[in-house]
């Protein structure tokens, strides 16, 4: 299906709003916990047109504050406890769309204006029974209070400048839904969503698309389609049919999208591994909390949820195990590498090389990539030969390790000064040499990086490489400091590189 937009001009002819279409769409619906980040990116990367997030509730959704995350690139909406409500990013900016939970027109405007400018549309939930949602007067309670829908829905539609919309179940006759649809167009909503059940129907009862059909014949609002997972659409195909049968030309998926979001490719279905593989990636890159990665894959693990996989799986705790349970360490590591970066420059405010003073050690943030470095050539290797040329002390490192992820920071003193990167790296070896990058660049001494030109600091055997499987720093390292192996950079001799910028403990 075709998802276009239409676009808006004020009287001036300028761009004024980019205004969603929602006829002729398939839209991920909103599913508490699962319509978080990752599942609407990879919704919109299998072909969903529009992805609404999980129902948020106005009175939390209210005392948030919107931040922009740097390291991210998102825009997160923070509760006073640090929790991240509600992310979203740059991506899915115009086809997201908010739902909220709300019972309040004041609040459903505050918290519509909070959000409206990071967002494509917003939606009010009139369909959830649950008692969390209708104890409040909101959901499917909303539905027994037209007056109250037609309350929040005009505020909202008068008070934002984005399209407002909602989600509604049937109620008990035709002729009672199609009044209820009719006073809700009157609102100036840009689309009504009917999940054609009953508001005391479970998912497994049979889905009414005459109630659909009535509604969408009756009215000249778009009217989206929901109900259809479990009988009716399993698979792509089926969704041109859920669409006949309703008589609408827009349709929402919630469970089918949820076991597998490749329901929304033509080209589909994908393979179940490949699509957690791709949740995953999105749930580390953008750091979704992992108890929420977790439970949106046991879902999609379904009855395989006992097997050896899914038991990993249950037993994680943290990204780097749910990696582990799905043979994603290395994209774990290298995803958490490079934020880890982005955040260290951001916090210093600096660009990576500007020098800073902590205490008494000069600091730059410093990442040590051996690919920066020909084979057997090492920054640790190019101070020392310096200290040997101009006759000082050799260098001397101190190794500490942070507890939070067991990280390595390695500060040397040189000619009675103090220098580290203030990045943190995964191996003792790689911390040792980050820190030789910052003296060697403090100092202005060559450092051995490709491009740098040659230096008579290694004379061209070294540089070439070892006759007898040792390189130079080794041998020296023996020699002067009596360093044990385990501290010291071991460069691969069989001039086999390929893995050179993992830290020897992960390959
Ligand atoms: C896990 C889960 C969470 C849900 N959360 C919401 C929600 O936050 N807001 C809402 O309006 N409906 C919610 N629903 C209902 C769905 O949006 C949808 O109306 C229902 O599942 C029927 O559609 P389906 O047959 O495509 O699953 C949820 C459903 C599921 C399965």
């Amino acid at each position: 299906m075709s998802f276009y937009v239409l676009k808006s001009l004020c009287l001036s002819g300028s761009l004024m709003a980019v205004r969603l279409s929602f006829r002729n769409i398939t839209a991920l619906a909103p599913m508490v916990r699962v319509g978080t980040l990752p599942m609407r990116l990879l919704a919109l990367d299998y072909g969903a047109d529009l992805v609404y997030c999980e129902e948020l509730i106005d009175i939390k959704m209210a005392q948030c504050q919107r931040v922009v995350n740097e390291v991210l690139d998102t825009v997160d909406f923070v509760a006073p406890d640090e929790r991240v409500m509600f992310r979203t990013c740059e991506r899915e900016k115009e086809r997201v769309v908010f739902q909220m939970g709300t019972a309040d027109p004041d609040r459903a405007l505050i918290v519509a204006k909070l959000v409206e400018k990071d967002v494509a549309a917003i939606d009010v939930n009139m369909g959830c029974p649950k008692e969390y949602s209708t104890k409040g007067g909101m959901g499917a309670a909303l539905l027994s209070d037209p007056d109250k829908i037609v309350a929040i829905l005009r505020m909202l539609v008068t008070g934002v400048s984005i399209p407002v919309t909602c989600k509604i179940r049937i109620l008990p006759t035709v002729e009672e839904t199609v009044s209820l649809v009719r006073r809700i167009e009157e609102t100036g909503v840009a689309a009504v969503a009917v999940h054609g059940r009953l508001r005391d129907e479970r998912p497994r009862h049979p889905l009414h698309c005459d109630f659909i059909r009535a509604v969408a014949e009756a009215v000249s609002v778009p009217i989206i389609a929901n109900g259809g997972s479990l009988d009716l659409v399993k698979t792509h195909a089926d969704i041109e049919e859920f669409r006949r049968r309703t008589g609408t030309s827009s349709v929402m998926l919630a469970r089918a999208a949820m076991w597998n979001a490749s329901v929304f490719s033509s080209s589909g279905p994908f393979p179940l591994e490949r699509v957690m593989e791709d949740y995953l990636k999105y749930a580390i890159r953008y750091e979704n909390h992992a108890f929420n990665t977790k439970y949106c894959l046991c879902q999609m693990l379904r009855d395989k949820v006992e097997s050896p996989q899914g038991k990993l799986l249950q037993a994680a705790q943290t990204h780097a195990d749910i990696s582990a349970a799905f043979g994603l360490q290395q994209f774990f590591l290298q995803t958490e590498d490079q934020l880890q970066q982005k955040r260290s420059r951001l916090q210093s405010g600096c660009p990576p090389d500007a020098l800073l003073m902590d205490g008494d050690v000069c600091t730059m943030a410093v990442k040590f990539l051996r690919r920066e470095y020909p084979p057997h050539i090492s920054p640790k290797m190019f101070l020392l030969e310096w200290s040997r040329k101009e006759k000082l002390q050799q260098p001397l490192y101190e190794m500490v390790q942070r507890s939070q992820d067991r990280a390595f920071q390695s500060t040397v003193t040189f000619a009675g000064q103090k220098y580290r990167s203030s990045l943190w790296e995964k191996s003792k070896k790689f911390a040792e040499q980050a820190a030789s990058v910052v003296c060697l660049r403090v100092l202005g001494i060559p450092e051995g990086r490709i491009g740098e030109g040659e230096s008579d600091l290694v004379c061209k055997r070294k540089r070439d490489g070892t006759t007898n499987g040792t390189t130079e720093e080794e041998r020296s390292s023996k020699r002067h400091s009596g360093e044990s192996q385990l501290e010291t950079e071991t460069l691969n001799v069989n001039g086999d590189h390929d893995n050179a910028d993992t830290p020897p403990e992960r390959r």
